[in-house]
């Protein structure tokens, strides 16, 4: 087999933020991969950095009365923490606010520039006039234009599902002052996406993406490409642009050309050939890893920008989905939004990086972290059958055998099938189905323990005539072990150490298929404990305690159309509305209602389509709260409805009605149910 050459990344996190389990996701995916290819013997390079740049960051900067530079260097350290203590393992750590970062982006934009892929031209923007700056979306607020329910976002709306420019949100103030924003001109720089056509329509073809990613593609060509603006004017926390005072690359222009500034430092380091990797022409393999949130930038406007600039292409773009915990988005308020630190003050990392992986596939579906799914898994299958092999076999060998392995293989037979699996674990491994692999590796496991039932070697040691068998059975178990400890090792790295430790041995692809024989081994500690369910309740309770107040502004830069949920903790409660008398209260006819089907809106991110039985009818109601629920968790449910609402026509259909919810929006959003007893068509009074 040749050695290939192989550049391996994971997106960028965000510095403004610590690291959670959403992230380690995929962080933990291309961990495995780039140690899989690297134990194969392949040169691979596995690189990041942290996102430094945009205006959540200088915000946030501001708020904790730090200079962005302070504050990124602090989170770059807590980020580094984090992935080490999860054993990611990085050749480069880097910052998109480095000067290779800042060379790469202007000699890109300068060749951008150069060929005639920058556009010009004035745009009218809301201004915030006490701040004396420019709002991006996310920093608008006001009363949705198309249903007038109050305090939306500036680019949509979680009520009724509408999509809007945010001039023309009514009652419009600024997030960060409160103050009402002014639209003002700006002269704004584009890259001409549109150009790239073609190109990207002949890659999307390459057939290396993922099917779902091509398809999402080919929407986005159908709908038709659109420029895209790459400047931003001060106060802005990034990179000026070359000959435009004032002006600065927008975040998201540098954060990709972060993967390249990154390896460029690791080449520095190491010597390596910077072109080899990235010169039009390179034999060299380039990934990225992402999630499903970022496929836009990493799929048209990325390769867009390496085509026009002169270097080579990914060969492949891998998305993954997203992290749900107990069936739903991560939540501050339930105590689901798990920062990788709280996790790590109560569990073994590779816990988590076992259960991932045996959910994770190639595919863009979301996993869920079922936490009771999660304890049961592991204590079942690490410590219930992979320990186990090794803690029933190990004890005899060093107390009664000199602590040496047998002379000989009992059954080569039963080696060789577990040797066998290894090319096809492997091609599991390479296809990122790591499920597959898991599975795998788990039915060969149950073999193992088969093997060692059936010979009983806890039996034959007490009869003094079995001695040569015992140690045969138990030196067998311990080298069935071995090649299942190898096949794991990507995953558990931490724990094949220890197994290597263990055994005397440094097993790897270059050596599992021969036997450890007559080899002495060292005594056997415990390589992994029980998960202990109370360390997970005590997680979630930390994790509820993370709820500090911060700021929206340091919600991510997004694109307006694929923002993330707000951050709950920003939101101050309402005041009290004004009174109302007994016969306006006695108006609206409130009533439980039963959810018998919950189905998500094609085209509308936020909603959810309900059908709700209230006694004598059926009513459709489209509700905003997608974000907070998934529709699976909601059929059978009781709730409450306001069902004298006029309906209401939608661009999806009519809506019959409105569900009640409490909570500020996006994840932290709970629909009202009954206690028990209650049953659909009372009127709640
Ligand atoms: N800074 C950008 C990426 C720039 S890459 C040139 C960004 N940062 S992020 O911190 O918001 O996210 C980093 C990665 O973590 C992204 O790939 C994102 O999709 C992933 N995830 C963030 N939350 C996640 C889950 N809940 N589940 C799975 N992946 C998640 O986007
Ligand atoms: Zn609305």
């Amino acid at each position: 087999m040749s050695k290939r050459q192989i550049l391996i990344t994971s997106a960028l996190p965000y510095a403004n933020g610590p690291i959670h389990l959403g992230h380690l996701l995929e962080y933990i995916q291309t961990d495995i991969w780039s140690r899989f290819q690297k134990g194969r013997g392949h040169d691979c390079y596995y690189v990041c950095a942290d996102d430094a740049h945009g205006t959540p960051i200088m915000l946030k900067a501001q708020q904790q009365g730090l200079s962005p530079e302070q504050m990124i260097a602090q989170t770059s350290i807590e980020h580094q923490a984090d992935f080490k203590d999860f054993a990611i393992e990085f050749d480069q750590y880097h910052s998109t606010h480095s000067p290779e970062n800042q060379e790469l982006a202007n000699l890109i934009y300068q060749r951008l520039d150069a060929a005639g892929h920058i556009k010009r031209k004035t745009i009218s923007q809301l201004f915030d006039p006490e701040k004396q700056m420019f709002l991006p979306d996310r920093f608008v607020k006001g009363d949705c234009p198309k249903c007038g329910a109050l305090d939306q976002n500036g680019d949509s709306c979680d009520v009724c599902g509408a999509t809007y420019s945010p001039t023309d949100v009514k009652n419009p103030r600024s997030v960060i002052s409160g103050a009402t924003p002014v639209l003002k001109d700006s002269e704004h720089f584009f890259f001409d996406l549109p150009a790239f056509e073609q190109m990207l329509k002949d890659w999307t073809r390459s057939g290396s993406l993922q099917e779902e990613m091509a398809n999402k593609l080919q929407e986005w060509f159908t709908d038709g490409l659109q420029m895209w603006d790459i400047s931003r004017d001060a106060p802005y926390f990034g990179f000026e642009i070359p000959g435009a005072p004032g002006k600065f690359f927008y975040v998201w222009l540098d954060a990709p050309i972060g993967y390249l500034a990154s390896f460029k430092a690791l080449c520095k380091q190491r010597g390596l050939d910077f072109d080899a990797f990235w010169a039009k022409d390179s034999s060299a393999e380039v990934y990225h890893f992402i999630g499903k949130d970022i496929i836009y930038f990493h799929s048209l406007f990325w390769p867009a920008m390496l085509e026009g600039a002169g270097f080579r292409k990914p060969n492949a773009v891998f998305a993954h989905g997203f992290v749900t915990v107990n069936g739903a988005k991560m939540s501050k308020s339930k105590g689901t939004f798990i920062k990788a630190r709280s996790y790590l003050e109560q569990l073994n990392p590779e816990y988590l990086r076992y259960y991932f992986a045996s959910k994770l596939s190639a595919a863009i579906t979301d996993l869920d972290l079922n936490l009771d799914d999660f304890v049961q898994k592991v204590n079942a299958d690490l410590v219930g059958k992979v320990v186990n092999i090794a803690s029933r076999c190990a004890g005899f060998i060093t107390k009664r055998f000199d602590a040496t392995l047998a002379d000989s293989l009992a059954e080569p037979e039963l080696f060789q099938e577990f040797t066998a699996a290894g090319e096809r674990i492997a091609s599991h491994y390479e296809s990122r189905d790591y499920a597959r692999a898991v599975r795998e590796i788990m039915a060969l496991a149950d073999k193992a323990n088969q093997y060692i039932d059936a010979k009983a070697p806890w039996v034959l040691v007490k009869d003094e005539s079995k001695q040569a068998e015992a140690h045969a059975v138990c030196s067998m178990g311990l080298n069935l072990f071995r090649v299942l400890m190898h096949y794991l090792s990507p995953i558990l790295p931490t724990m094949t150490g220890q197994a290597q430790q263990f055994l005397q041995d440094n097993f790897g692809w270059h050596n599992y298929q021969q036997p450890l024989l007559n080899h002495r081994i060292e005594p056997f500690k415990a390589l992994m404990q029980r998960v202990d369910p109370a360390k997970v309740a005590a997680m979630l309770e930390a994790s509820k305690e993370n709820l500090q107040p911060q700021s929206a502004q340091a919600s991510s830069a997004k694109p307006s159309t694929q923002s993330s949920a707000a951050d709950s903790a920003t939101k101050t409660l309402d005041p009290i509305a004004d009174t109302i008398s007994i016969d306006d209260f006695a108006k609206i006819d409130l009533r439980i209602a039963r959810i018998v089907l919950a189905e998500p809106v094609e085209g509308a991110d936020k909603l959810i389509r309900l059908e709700l039985d209230i006694g004598n009818e059926t009513r459709q109601v489209f509700a905003g709260i997608k974000s907070a629920y998934d529709p699976a968790d909601l059929v059978g449910r009781h709730t409450v409805m306001v069902a004298n609402l006029a309906p209401r026509k939608m661009r999806f259909g009519l809506s019959e009605g409105m569900v009640l919810a409490a909570g500020p929006g996006g994840s932290d959003l709970f629909i009202l149910s009954p206690d028990s007893g209650a049953t659909p068509g009372m009127r709640v009074k």
